[in-house]
């Protein structure tokens, strides 16, 4: 059976109150205009936001990061950070000005390309003034240094991202907006780059990133875990996540690098689990294309405040110890959200109706339900039923991108996909849009283009009735 991903905590309601999201971004495209019209010589802004409807605010524009150096170190019994982060950007018109991401904490040096810059806050923007003006094409050198106790950011349906401190470390997991809670970000998906993340903790503590662990050492009482991620990912998706872990390490037969990092406080249950991920992942592999990684794992926290997953770049990070579905639903996110990203929260279904559908897929092939099975009971539901509460395709506010509709009906679109133009066409499809936009990023318009080339159908009709359209459909 379906369930929705993932498990939310009472606290939360699951369908947010519907409201317009738009307001602020036509000052903000106007300003963005302004400023690619100015001539050189003139004060050019790099823009507050990347133009997102939901979160006008998250990135920035004027500037592309290629690459971020964090070198952090966290004290477990005060909770107290302290940052040095490097990114490397590139300029995308000459910058007087240009914004970051950094929700709390406190500044305590910021240079561009080693010479002091004026800066300021103003709500999750860091506005930063570099003494000379940055060229067009420009690559430079941001150096933030900073210190406080994170927060976690409260988001539009009630749940908290971020740095969320545990009773042994942090659960770290930065989906949509919490990333800057513990590191200067250009904060939007639409931005990829490679990291190199580097924490320090008390001895006894374990600190598990992105990628590869490239090095490790301890000195007087304290351990610093350096991880590589080569391959670009979106802010969102890094972790840091710290707490008490047994590690497990190994190379699968596909060369993956695996690293497990595992609370003892929920081992047990997460032991024939992990055991799943090689096999999962060579499941996968055969359905959606090469994994996209050098590296992979899992790092199951005891983290029962949060109340979900996230599928963090290469090493998913579980509030708990996952079921099988999540272990698959996860790691399809690898694919389908981290290799592929989106360019609008808006587009969240590409990301989550997927990951649902390769939960369908796996039950139908390893004993469970067939898909359709599994399409068949959501469809009986009534119209009434949150599941028809807005379509996929457009969610309508930054609270609803979690929702039912997003994961179940998200997951119903790719099943009516697949019935429409048979399997072997269907297959096809996953695997191009996986390959075509691997390492980049893809739009809904632009999967149902990539769907009819590959299919040679005219698929107009099941797109508009089963993403786009309001309510329950009439025909399943
Ligand atoms: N994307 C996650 C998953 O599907 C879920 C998730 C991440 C989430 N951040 C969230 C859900 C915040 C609710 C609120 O596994
Ligand atoms: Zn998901």
């Amino acid at each position: 059976m379906t369930r929705s991903r993932p498990p939310r905590p009472s606290h939360r309601p699951a369908h947010g109150a519907r409201r317009r999201a738009l307001t602020a971004t036509v000052p903000l495209a106007l300003t963005a205009l302004l400023a690619s019209a100015s001539p050189a010589g003139a004060t050019t802004t790099g823009g507050a936001g990347a133009g997102d409807p939901y979160f006008p605010l998250a990135g920035n524009g004027g500037y592309h990061v290629a690459h971020y150096d964090l070198d952090l170190r966290y004290d477990t019994a005060t909770r107290h950070l302290d940052g040095t982060a490097v990114l490397t950007a590139r300029a995308t018109r000459r910058l007087t000005r240009f914004d970051l991401d950094l929700s709390g904490l406190k500044i305590t040096g910021l240079t561009v390309d080693h010479a002091p810059a004026a800066h300021r806050r103003d709500g999750q923007e860091l506005v930063v003034t570099p003494r000379r003006a940055l060229r067009k094409g420009q690559t430079f050198r941001v150096t933030v240094t900073y210190r406080g106790t994170p927060k976690p950011v409260t988001d539009p349906d009630g749940s908290t991202d971020g740095w969320i401190a545990t009773d042994d470390g942090a659960f770290v997991a930065g989906e949509p907006q919490g990333a800057m809670t513990w590191f200067p970000a250009n904060n939007h998906p639409t931005d990829k780059s490679s990291y190199d993340i580097t924490v320090t903790v008390p001895q006894g503590r374990t600190a598990v990133a992105n990628g590869v662990l490239v090095g490790r050492r301890t000195h007087q009482g304290r351990t610093t875990f350096h991880w590589r991620q080569s391959e670009p990912m979106a802010a969102y998706l890094a972790t840091a996540t710290v707490g008490t872990f047994q590690v497990r390490q190994y190379t699968t037969r596909d060369g993956i690098r695996v690293y497990d990092a595992v609370d003892p406080r929920e081992a047990t249950a997460a032991a024939p689990v992990l055991k799943k991920l090689p096999s999962v992942l060579e499941w996968e592999s055969r359905l959606f294309g090469p994994y996209p990684f050098r590296s992979a794992g899992s790092i199951v926290d005891h983290a029962p405040d949060v109340g979900y997953a996230l599928e963090t770049q290469g090493r998913p990070v579980y509030d708990s110890a996952p079921d099988v579905d999540t272990l698959v639903h996860e790691n399809a996110h690898q694919w389908f959200g981290d290799s592929v990203s989106l360019t609008s929260w808006k587009d969240i279904w590409l990301n989550e109706g997927f990951a649902t559908y390769a939960e369908w897929l796996y039950e139908e092939q390893h004993g469970g339900d067939s898909a359709q099975k599994t399409f068949d009971a959501l469809y009986a539901r009534p119209a009434g039923d949150p599941l028809w509460a807005y379509p996929p395709g457009d969610p309508g506010d930054g609270a609803n991108l979690f929702g039912t509709p997003v994961y179940a009906r998200g997951a119903m679109v790719l099943h009516a996909l697949r019935t429409a133009v048979g399997d072997r066409a269907f297959y096809r499809v996953l695997r191009a849009w996986a390959s075509e936009h691997r390492y980049g990023h893809g739009t809904t318009a632009d999967f149902e283009r990539l769907a009819e080339r590959v299919s040679g159908k005219d698929l107009d009709a099941v797109f508009t009735t089963w993403l786009h359209t309001r309510g329950k459909p009439s025909r399943p």
